[in-house]
């Protein structure tokens, strides 16, 4: 298995080139499979979870293909375009073996019932960050009609005369069930209207594909999305947004160096809150022409009291960081998890690195500055592992981050964005 080491100290200054939103690419993926139209996705990240989404499409029937002309600068790349062509869906079941590595896999399963009127679709279990149930995506489907049952540990599902529109009130926020609801919604009869749902950007950029796709939708991006069936949807292209985690994350790990990073194709607009803690810290983050600037021009750091929650609130996929980042203050910070109940695994990796960390429940207290020194690390996840990463960029000595394949699952080629900024950073294949 591939290590990163870091040797920490150096200031990142330069450029980075933001890619295609993960998060937003594999809805868009699964998409395709509610039309016999050819759907293009253009500014596709090269990612492992991607890669995993397109060996379930292909054994679905989906025809892949991948416009490999990548345009690669000293700043990045700039992303491929996929093709996807579900003409004939030859296989309504997605297997355990490829769902088991990857919990979106299951965003399948609306656009497969709406299609198809069944789908067979592996329950996908719980994770290292929680138990992470699907029971909003099936109460969701039920109430459009679907007829399911568990199985084997599968999900069978069956809307024989198809799906028929409804008043939908989420119990709580989901982003992966809005998704799946919303994407089937778009071919069931008369209108469905979806209430709490999530508002995360990567919704709206789903619903703006769908609507390309010929789908009838108001209110993506709010906690109230109406849509209004149609009888078939057709091809379209689409450009996926920028990935606000990956951004959120190099403007972390350039306040935590002290640095000056320039975060090229950074969509300002999706990330306000992180901007905003950011800007709390003491760093300085101007919008610049296509994209973010940030910089650390105070000396300290402030520390701060955060919590996650749904979009428009600070997102838990950028908590692991910025407890990193609070190692740094000069204080007491407090920051509070709310989405998921075991997001804490950085936790003791960055203690190993000379942290003061203390865990109140969902509650991480963190005092600051900590004197962190390099060790060999490991962790669970893909942002805890990046929060090690950026925990090494300072640290004294050298720092090995173990189970580099989580970073491949939502960062693409970190090590050579990092290096290219000056950090003293490599890949050592195993
Ligand atoms: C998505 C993101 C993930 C992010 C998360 C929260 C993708 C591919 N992944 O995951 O990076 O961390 O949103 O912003 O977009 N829940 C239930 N029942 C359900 C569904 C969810 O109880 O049927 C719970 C989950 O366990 C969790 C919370 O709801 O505690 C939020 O999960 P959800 O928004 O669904 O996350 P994902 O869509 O899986």
């Amino acid at each position: 298995m591939d290590r990163i080491r870091i040797r920490g100290g150096a200031k990142l200054e330069g450029r980075i080139r933001i890619g295609g939103a993960k998060n937003a690419a594999l809805p868009l993926m699964a998409a395709s499979l509610l039309t016999s139209g050819r759907l293009t996705l253009a500014n596709l990240p090269h990612l492992a979870d991607i890669a995993t989404m397109t060996h379930l499409l292909a054994q679905h029937g989906v025809l892949i293909g991948m416009d490999g002309d990548i345009h690669t600068g000293p700043e990045g790349q700039a992303g491929r375009t996929l093709t996807l062509s579900a003409r004939t869906v030859t296989s309504t079941t997605a297997p355990y073996d490829l769902v088991r590595k990857m919990r979106a896999s299951v965003l399948v399963l609306g656009p497969l019932l709406a299609r198809c009127g069944e789908a067979v679709v592996s329950l996908p279990g719980g994770c290292a960050i929680g138990t992470r149930p699907v029971n909003l995506h099936l109460s969701g489907l039920e109430q459009l009609g679907a007829e399911i049952e568990l199985e084997r540990g599968y999900i069978k599902a069956r809307a024989a005369k198809g799906l028929a529109g409804a008043e939908i009130v989420f119990p709580a926020v989901s982003v992966g069930a809005t998704e799946n609801l919303m994407m089937a919604a778009c071919l069931a009869r008369g209108q469905t209207v979806l209430d709490n749902a999530a508002c995360e950007p990567e919704i709206a950029d789903l619903a703006d594909c769908l609507i390309a796709m010929g789908a009838r939708i108001t209110g993506a991006g709010t906690s109230r999305i109406m849509i209004d069936g149609v009888g078939s949807l057709h091809g379209a292209h689409h450009p996926i947004m920028a990935d606000r985690i990956e951004a959120g994350t190099f403007a972390t790990a350039a306040v935590m160096t002290g640095g000056d990073v320039q975060l090229d194709g950074a969509e300002a607009g999706t990330m306000t809150a992180v901007m905003a803690a950011l800007a709390r810290t003491g760093a300085s983050i101007t919008r610049v022409d296509g994209g973010l600037r940030v910089v650390r021009d105070a000396n300290r750091l402030e520390p701060i009291t955060l919590e996650t929650s749904p979009y428009p609130g600070f997102p838990t996929d950028m908590q692991a960081q910025f407890m990193a980042l609070m190692c740094e203050a000069e204080g007491e910070s407090a920051i509070t998890e709310t989405i998921f109940e075991n997001r804490f695994m950085h936790v003791p990796e960055l203690m190993r690195m000379g942290a003061d960390i203390e865990l109140q429940g969902s509650k991480a207290i963190i005092r600051g500055p900590a004197r962190l020194r390099g060790a060999p690390v490991m962790a669970t996840d893909l942002r805890a592992s990046v929060s090690l990463v950026i925990a090494g960029l300072v640290a004294e000595g050298e720092t090995t981050v173990n189970r580099v394949y989580h970073l491949d699952r939502g960062y693409e080629r970190l090590v050579e964005k990092l290096a290219a900024c000056g950090a003293e950073i490599e890949r050592l294949a195993s």
